[in-house]
C-alpha cells in the first residue's frame, strides 16, 4: 500500500496525537547539571563566554543543588577551581579541597535525593593546566594514575555518589577502580569519559575553570576528531577496566560516535553537550537569530535519539519548563 491510502500525516494531526506517538522524550531525571565551584570567591562570578553561567562560592552550592531538584534534575557534576594550583595538582585530592567541601555541603543538605558526580581530573589544579604530571614537556601517563586514584578516593570520602574520570590517561579506570575498592568504596560507580575528543568546543569551559594549558595542547592524550573506531576501542577498554557508565564528548559534533557506542555496548551512555555548544546557542539566541527553547529541546532530543541515556547539558538548570513539544 502507498499513497493515497497511506498518509503518515494522520498521526501528526493534533498535539495529543503527536505526543502519543513521540518515540524519544527528554526526562529531567536523565540530565546532569554541571556546576563550577570556586574556592576563592564570596559571591557568584559570571563566566563571560557562557552567558547566564556562573562560578559559585562553596557556601552557595546548596542553592544550585536546590535549583537542580526543582527542575526535576536529580544529579549535579562538580568542577572545582582551587585557590592555589601547583605542579602536583594537590588541590584535587586534598581532604578539604574545593570539590570535597562542596560535596559535604550537598550531602548534608540533600542526602540521597541528589546524586553528586565528581569530575576526576587534574587540569584545574595544575599550575601548567595539563591533565597529568609533566616531565620535560610530556604528560606522564603512569605517574598520573596514582593521583587520579587518590582524587577519586578523596571525593568518595567526602560523599560523592559517582566518580567521573576525564583525564584521558590510559588505564585510569582500572587505577580508580582498584583505589576505590582498596578503601572500601566498591559501591561507587565510575562514569568514564571514554571517548573524549580533543575539541575546540571546550574553550569556554577552560575560561570557566581556568584550566587552559600554559603550553602545547591536549592532543597527545585526548582523541583525534577523525577516528570513530578508536572510540570503540577506548570504550571497550574502559568497560573491561570496570567502567559502569561511558561517555562520549562532545556530543553534538559526535552524534555518530554516540550511535556507534549504543549499537556496540550494553552500558549506560552519557553525551556531554559541552561548553562551546552551549555558548553557540546562547550567542545566537542573544542576537535573536534562533529561538533558544526550541533549539535546546531539539539538540537534547537529537543527543538522546542518537543513543545517549543521559545528557550533561549546561541548560539543565532551566530546561524543565521547555520540555514540551512546540
Ligand atoms: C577536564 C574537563 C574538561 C571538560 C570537562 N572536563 C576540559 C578539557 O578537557 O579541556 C570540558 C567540558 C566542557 O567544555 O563543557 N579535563
Amino acid at each position: 500500500m502507498s499513497f493515497p491510502s497511506v498518509r503518515l500525516r494522520r498521526l501528526r494531526r493534533t498535539e495529543a496525537l503527536r505526543s502519543m506517538f513521540s518515540q524519544v522524550n527528554i526526562q529531567p531525571s536523565n540530565l546532569i547539571y554541571p556546576i563550577f565551584i570556586d574556592e576563592s570567591i564570596t559571591k557568584p562570578v559570571p563566566i563571560a563566554s557562557m552567558p547566564g553561567y556562573f562560578r559559585y562560592p562553596i557556601n552557595q552550592v546548596a542553592d544550585e543543588g536546590k535549583l537542580a531538584l526543582e527542575q526535576g534534575v536529580k544529579s549535579v557534576l562538580l568542577f572545582g577551581i582551587p585557590a592555589k594550583k601547583d605542579e602536583a595538582g594537590s588541590g584535587a585530592y586534598a581532604k578539604n579541597g574545593v570539590v570535597q567541601k562542596a560535596t559535604s555541603k550537598l550531602k548534608a543538605q540533600f542526602g540521597d535525593n541528589l546524586v553528586v558526580v565528581g569530575d576526576v581530573c587534574l587540569c584545574e589544579y595544575m599550575s601548567h593546566g595539563h591533565c597529568g604530571i609533566i616531565k620535560e614537556g610530556e604528560v606522564l601517563n603512569d605517574d598520573t594514575l596514582d593521583l587520579l586514584g587518590k582524587t577519586a578516593v578523596s571525593q568518595a570520602e567526602a560523599g560523592v555518589d559517582i566518580v567521573a574520570p576525564s583525564a584521558m590517561m590510559d588505564g585510569q579506570v582500572l587505577a580508580i577502580r582498584e583505589a576505590l575498592d582498596d578503601e572500601g568504596f566498591d559501591q561507587i560507580p565510575i562514569m568514564a569519559y571514554s571517548a573524549k575528543y580533543a575539541s575546540g568546543f571546550y574553550g569556554p569551559f577552560r575560561e570557566a575553570a581556568e584550566s587552559t594549558p600554559k603550553f602545547g595542547n591536549r592532543r597527545s592524550y585526548q582523541m583525534s576528531q577523525g577516528n570513530p573506531q578508536e572510540a570503540l576501542r577506548e570504550i571497550e577498554l574502559d568497560i573491561n577496566e570496570g567502567a559502569d557508565i561511558i561517555m562520549v564528548k562532545p556530543a553534538l559534533a559526535y552524534l555518530d560516535i554516540i550511535g556507534l557506542a549504543k549499537a556496540n555496548f550494553n552500558v549506560p551512555i552519557v553525551g556531554y553537550n559541552v561548553s562551546g555548544e552551549y555558548s553557540m546557542v546562547k550567542a545566537a539566541a542573544q542576537n535573536g537569530w534562533i529561538d533558544e527553547k526550541t533549539i535546546v529541546t531539539e539538540i537534547l532530543t537529537g543527543i538522546k535519539r542518537a543513543g545517549a541515556d543521559l545528557i550533561i547539558p549546561y541548560h539543565a538548570r532551566d530546561v524543565k519548563s521547555w520540555l514540551t513539544p512546540t
